[in-house]
């Protein structure tokens, strides 16, 4: 070639990469975060967006390991509870962060009926299933499917394959998560999952909230909102009657924003039986549109959260089995209700209600699912 061209060529060839690399870290990042027992190697991966929010995800579990947000005064700070190690993850009991599955929430018995045929699912909670059994999917290690960086954000996609007969369920089930941090300050998660025989599915997210910040704060003064005028009230073991219940008049009514502690220590018949909140409540809206289904606000860093969704139901639980018993991040003792979750899904115990809305997933149909988290301050 002649030499007056490649110069330039070689130059501008070494800009564009150059720019390329920069463009990827300032969106992405993946590093080791450790091995499990069997030796497989686990990663973090960070999605950066404009306004400069993190998102550090590890591929065991899906689980979110922090996720900063910024304050009134524009200050980031992590507002999720988490581990620093992966032992942590790989030891946890709470859910931190996870994906859960293959049915979020608890099942009756750990039994349900499909097509006439009774299915046994392993029992860990109780006498019933919770959050897809002795080994869900919080428990196992995801494929990095694809890192990518679009108009929306940065966004990273795992995937995980779920054998037929696992922990009881049937069907083998291809799940996929794709988280995206959007650059309008959103944790967007999309869930997308086939099955080639019938099977129930109810797959949802498990982060602790503390807007404060600071996790040795209570999440008490936390104001929040849920659009709901009916809760799923439950009977022992948190195992939904049945029924619905009418907010109004009671502590379970969040129409309007009121602290998560103002009424939580109630002589009330259903806080008495969750230990505080952890109860479904039935949203008022839901439709591919995603409309906003809740709020939280926290009065002193003045940081919002916002949560939109296409489920039916959002799982309020505030944090009621924290007991100061486990270290996590910076260790930090997590104490009593200083995390809370919002769990968008469908009602629990939904395979043994067929008056609540329909879980099951046959071969040919495609599951999708879109819950966003979105932050602000004020
Ligand atoms: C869910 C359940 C709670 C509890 C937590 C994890 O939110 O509803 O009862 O099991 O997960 O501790």
């Amino acid at each position: 070639m002649n030499k007056i061209f490649a110069v330039p060529l070689l130059l501008i060839s070494i800009f564009l990469s150059c720019k390329t690399q920069v463009e990827v870290k300032q969106t992405m990042d993946k590093k080791l975060f450790g091995k499990l027992a069997d030796g497989s190697e686990v990663y973090i991966y960070t999605l950066a967006n404009k306004s400069g929010m993190e998102a550090k995800i590890i591929n065991y579990g899906a689980a979110v390991v922090s996720l900063t947000a910024p304050d009134k005064n524009g200050k980031l700070a992590d507002v999720v509870l988490g581990y620093d190690s992966l032992d942590g993850y790989a030891n946890d009991k709470s859910y931190f962060g996870a994906i859960v599955g293959r049915y979020g929430n608890r099942i009756a018995d750990g039994k349900f009926k499909l097509d006439g045929k009774e299915y046994q699912l392993t029992i860990n909670d109780g006498a019933n299933h919770l959050h897809g059994g002795l080994k869900g999917y919080n428990k196992v290690l995801w494929n990095e499917t694809e890192i990518a960086k679009t108009g929306d954000g940065a966004s990273l996609t795992l995937s995980y394959e779920s054998k037929d007969g696992e922990q009881g369920y049937p069907g083998n089930l291809k799940l996929t998560v794709k988280y995206t941090l959007t650059n309008n300050n959103e944790l967007k998660i999309e869930y997308n999952a086939v099955t080639d025989k019938p099977t129930v599915l109810n797959p949802t997210h498990h982060s602790y909230f503390n807007l404060t910040g600071d996790p040795e704060k209570t999440i008490l003064d936390h104001e929040l909102m849920i659009d709901a005028d009916n809760t799923t009230p439950v009977a022992k073991g948190l195992i939904p009657t049945g029924k619905f219940a009418s907010v109004a008049n009671t502590p379970m009514d969040f129409r309007k924003p009121t602290k998560i502690g103002a009424r939580i220590d109630e002589n009330y018949d259903q806080l008495k039986l969750g230990l505080g909140y952890d109860h479904n409540w039935v949203l008022n809206k839901h439709q591919e549109s995603l409309p906003k289904v809740l709020s939280v606000y926290e009065p002193v860093s003045g940081r919002v959260m916002e949560m939109y969704t296409d489920q039916p139901g959002v799982q309020f639980y505030s944090g009621n089995f924290l007991d100061g018993t486990v270290k996590g991040k910076n260790g930090i003792m997590y104490k009593h209700r200083t995390g809370f979750c919002l769990e968008a899904q469908h009602y629990p115990d939904s395979p043994n209600h067929p008056e609540f809305p329909s879980t099951k997933l046959e071969p040919g149909q495609v599951y999708k699912q879109t819950t966003i988290y979105k932050f602000s301050a004020r």
